[in-house]
């Protein structure tokens, strides 16, 4: 696989711990899934297959909602991913189609301008003028190739779709089918076929999901991680493997460098400290996992390319204080607040504070 490609799909980046886990699967597999549900939740979960491959963790977190969210692929209802930004629902999504149907490409992006043509077809106009409505002239949507081809489709940010857009996906989801009346004929869904939809907890009351629609989902809510440990975890796994990814040229951090950072975006959070004696202000920003990934990578790039190598402080401090200060006035009195009160009086946290005290 070539290496010059930025991203790699999920199915290209571990495609040997696919292969080894569809080789070594002895369970019954639903219509059209390359694997069983049992190895699609070891290959999210992590593990070793029966012949000592071992299969990296792609989700930390709760095994249960895992297996829910694989259960569910393999019914009639389609699967709705839930959360705050950051707590891995495109993630899952990507790496849930990739496992199960080997291709994670078939994915539309929503949007306040996503139209029908993203999820039903759309039409190629030189072609359709010159040929008038022939197959040849359809342009298929991602959703209808996932349904002729019984693969899982994602669709991201549902809710950012607006809703007669989304009323689209009724009818596919409940008839399985998608008419095509310029050429009066339906598509029909094959077996395999099937949604993941992500929507962002914050975005609740852009464009509501309808009733009708919401029926036809199963809701799988991601969690921010429970304890610091877990979420410095998380954090670690995916900055190591993101740093190899983009060839960084700084020494992985330190975990103590991590567990630090994810303190403060837990303790701004949740409004108190982590002893649980001292009550803060939260800031207006979500301060997800995913964006303490983003801080670590911005620093690691810092130390690498303009310090010597080694993740400090100094190459925190812009990232954090960019993913705390959202809005420049009541977030920056939330933050300074935060510095004098806790940062400055902590053991061995001077660094810290004297750098982001530099560039408030
Ligand atoms: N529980 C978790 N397990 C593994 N990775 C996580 C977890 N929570 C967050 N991440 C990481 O955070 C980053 C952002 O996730 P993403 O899927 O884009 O978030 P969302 O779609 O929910 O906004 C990804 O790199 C993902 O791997
Ligand atoms: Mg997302």
């Amino acid at each position: 696989m070539s290496t010059d490609i930025l991203r790699l799909a999920a199915e290209e980046a571990y495609a040997e711990e696919l292969a080894a886990l569809a080789e070594t699967d002895e369970y019954p597999r639903p219509p059209r899934w390359r694997l069983s549900p049992q190895a699609v939740a070891s290959y999210l979960l992590g593990g070793e297959t029966r012949n000592g491959v071992a299969i990296t963790p792609k989700y930390l977190g709760q095994r249960r909602l895992m297996e829910i969210a694989i259960a569910t692929l393999a019914t009639d209802r389609a699967l709705l991913l839930l959360g705050v930004p950051g707590t891995a629902k495109s993630w899952v999504s990507e790496h849930l189609s990739a496992a199960i149907s080997g291709d994670s490409r078939l994915a539309v992006q929503g949007t306040a301008g996503t139209a029908e043509e993203a999820i039903r077809y759309g039409w190629n106009y030189a072609k359709l003028l010159a040929e008038g409505p022939s197959p040849a002239a359809l342009v298929e949507s991602p959703v209808l190739r996932g349904m002729r081809d019984g693969l899982l489709v994602r669709v991201e940010e549902l809710t950012r779709i607006p809703s007669d857009v989304q009323d689209a996906l009724i009818t596919i989801l409940s008839e399985k089918t998608l008419p095509v009346p310029e050429l009066n004929t339906e598509i029909r869904a094959t077996r395999g076929f099937n949604i993941i939809a992500t929507a962002n907890d914050r975005d609740r009351g852009v464009n509501e999901l309808s009733s009708a629609l919401k029926r036809r989902f199963n809701t799988v809510v991601l969690p921010l991680p429970d304890s610091l440990d877990e979420e410095t975890e998380i954090v670690r796994s995916r900055v190591e493997s993101l740093g190899k990814a983009l060839k960084l040229p700084s020494e992985p951090p330190a975990v103590e460098e991590i567990r630090r950072l994810v303190t403060v975006f837990r303790e701004l959070r949740a409004g108190v400290t982590v002893d649980g004696k001292t009550k803060l202000k939260s800031p207006s920003g979500v301060l997800s996992t995913g964006e303490a990934i983003s801080v670590l990578n911005q620093g690691l790039a810092l130390a690498g390319h303009f310090g010597d190598g080694v993740l400090r402080a100094r190459d925190l401090a812009s990232g954090l204080v960019g993913a705390v200060v959202k809005d420049p006035v009541q977030d920056r009195i939330v933050w300074l607040e935060y510095l004098d009160t806790v940062v400055k009086e902590r053991d061995g946290w001077k660094d810290l504070y004297r750098a982001c005290r530099e560039l408030a």
